[in-house]
């Protein structure tokens, strides 16, 4: 058979299991938005038949066996050849997993999940720690079987971001450490911006309008995608042409719609910038976690907090709402959503004290996988860690370890993607800001489509060919350096809080 056949068997494999997964998607997307009470119940059943469908397909040898012929046959086209690379990859550890132990695992995250909204409602840690243990305990056998260098939790950071390891990790947290403690105390040293008017009554409906307005000025394309509400953020995508994000209004909180749909809108821009051509292959998905946060982070942050970005928007948001901002000057209104303060919440958290509550939850969970950490010990330890660097006592479990969902599904190795998307973020601007001619003046006038344009090319299109650090290097120069975002960081916050 030609490398052509046997090529056009592969992707019609990788199609059909792509396709299932995707219509799961869509009902998993209705479930978070539009499900009626009722439905619930044959749902999980539906969704459930679904994904072992896709799973028999996909593992079936026949797809292995073809890959490795296409291998041999050494295809001259570059991004056919990292196709079959990637799924091969994807699919030899795909295989690792035995039946027993995804049925195990989904057992035991569906009781942790449901044990963790108690323990959390309860503000009751020991109604979680059973299966958090149990959790830990699968997860250390995941890496086992997995296999890795080092330190398990490498295996684990692997599936979210593709080459990652402790060592590394380490060594930029503790850069990131020293810099941000000292850089923070100057900060909390100075008066806090005056922010009392985001917190007035802001009307629902002219707010998603307004939210609307940014998503379009973005260039999100509402004929192949659509927002609609949900109690937690997100986006889903279900091919290039049809992403779905979702935003929550809050009326005394203006900053909740406003972020979330920015920060929402950045992760499906850059859906929406993946190749059709490769639809359900690695060249046409997105290059990890990290580089997708990188793009969303862009936006809400490096974009959506920037004064330029206001210049362009701020009276929009005056004419909207004149009863609560007829009276801040742009400049306050800019300082009052940069403001720094050290808090119990992750997403609730600036852009400068993020970063501490993902240094706490890597180290928690590398030394819960390492098993240097008692996971009885972790409430103690969680409240410790907040104490010496954030300087914050946490009063209750539920503003402690039981605030964020991640452990309860099992995800263990995701935080630190956070983290590293920012400071990715942070160096494809810098680069960006180099590159696209008047790149900030169109900004501060409302014309985002250079800065699309830019990340469309230089990042979007590229889907998995590069793995992360490769792809940094490719659009950068270099791999990841914390310099840049330092010196942001610096630069922004000096200036805002008058730090000489
Ligand atoms: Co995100």
């Amino acid at each position: 058979m030609s490398s052509n056949d046997l090529y056009k068997q592969y992707t019609d494999i990788i199609h059909k299991v792509v396709d299932i997964d995707y219509a799961s998607a869509v009902l998993q997307w209705d479930q978070e938005t539009y499900i009626p009470e009722k439905g619930a119940e044959f749902r999980a059943q539906q969704l459930s038949t679904l994904s072992g469908l896709a799973h028999d397909i996909y593992v079936a040898p026949e797809l292995g066996t073809i890959m490795n012929e296409l291998i041999k046959a050494k295809l001259s086209d570059r991004i056919q050849s990292r196709n079959v690379e990637l799924s091969h990859k994807d699919y030899f550890r795909e295989k690792k997993y035995s039946t027993d132990f995804v049925i195990e695992i989904s057992n035991e995250t569906s009781k942790a999940f449901h044990n963790w909204v108690k323990a959390r409602e309860e503000n009751n840690p020991s109604l979680f720690l059973p299966n958090l243990e149990k959790l830990v305990e699968l997860k250390r056998r995941e890496a086992d079987f997995l296999g890795y260098e080092d330190h398990p939790y490498n295996a684990l950071m692997d599936d979210y971001e593709p080459g990652a390891k402790v060592k590394e990790i380490d060594v930029l947290f503790t850069e990131v450490r020293n810099h941000l403690k000292e850089f923070i105390k100057r900060i909390a040293a100075k008066p806090a911006p005056k922010s009392d008017f985001l917190f007035f009554k802001y009307d629902k409906q002219k707010q998603w309008d307004f939210g609307i307005d940014i998503l379009k000025q973005m260039g999100f394309d509402f004929t192949a995608g659509r927002q609609d509400i949900s109690v937690h953020p997100f986006t889903t995508s279900f091919n290039p042409k049809d992403v779905r994000i979702t935003t929550k209004v809050e009326e005394n909180d203006f900053r909740s719609m406003t972020w979330s749909c920015i920060h929402e809108g950045g992760h499906a821009l850059y859906e929406q910038g993946l190749s059709s051509e490769q639809y359900g292959l690695p060249c046409g998905e997105a290059c990890s976690l990290g580089i997708h946060e990188s793009q969303s982070r862009l936006w809400e942050n490096v974009v959506g907090r920037s004064l330029n970005f206001w210049k362009a928007n701020y009276s929009k948001l005056q004419n909207l709402f004149p009863e609560n901002l007829s009276a801040v000057s742009l400049e306050d209104f800019y300082k009052s959503i940069n403001a720094v303060k050290p808090s119990l919440i992750r997403i609730e958290a600036d852009e400068l004290t993020y970063h501490f509550h993902i240094m706490i939850r890597y180290e928690l969970e590398k030394r819960m996988i390492e098993g240097s950490l008692k996971v009885t010990d972790v409430p103690d330890a969680w409240n410790e860690a907040y104490k010496n660097y954030l300087g914050v006592d946490v009063p209750t479990y539920r503003q402690g370890m039981l605030q964020d969902v991640h452990w309860s599904h099992g995800s263990f190795g995701y935080f630190p993607t956070y983290s590293l998307g920012s400071f990715f973020a942070v160096q494809f601007y810098n680069t960006a800001k180099k590159e696209v001619f008047d790149l900030e003046k169109n900004i501060s006038e409302g014309n985002m489509k250079p800065l699309l344009d830019w990340l469309r090319e230089k990042i979007h299109k590229h889907g998995r060919y590069y793995n992360p650090q490769e792809l940094c290097e490719v659009v950068t120069g270099e791999k990841l350096n914390y310099r840049y975002f330092k010196q942001y960081a610096e630069e922004k916050y000096s200036n805002i809080y008058n730090i000489g």
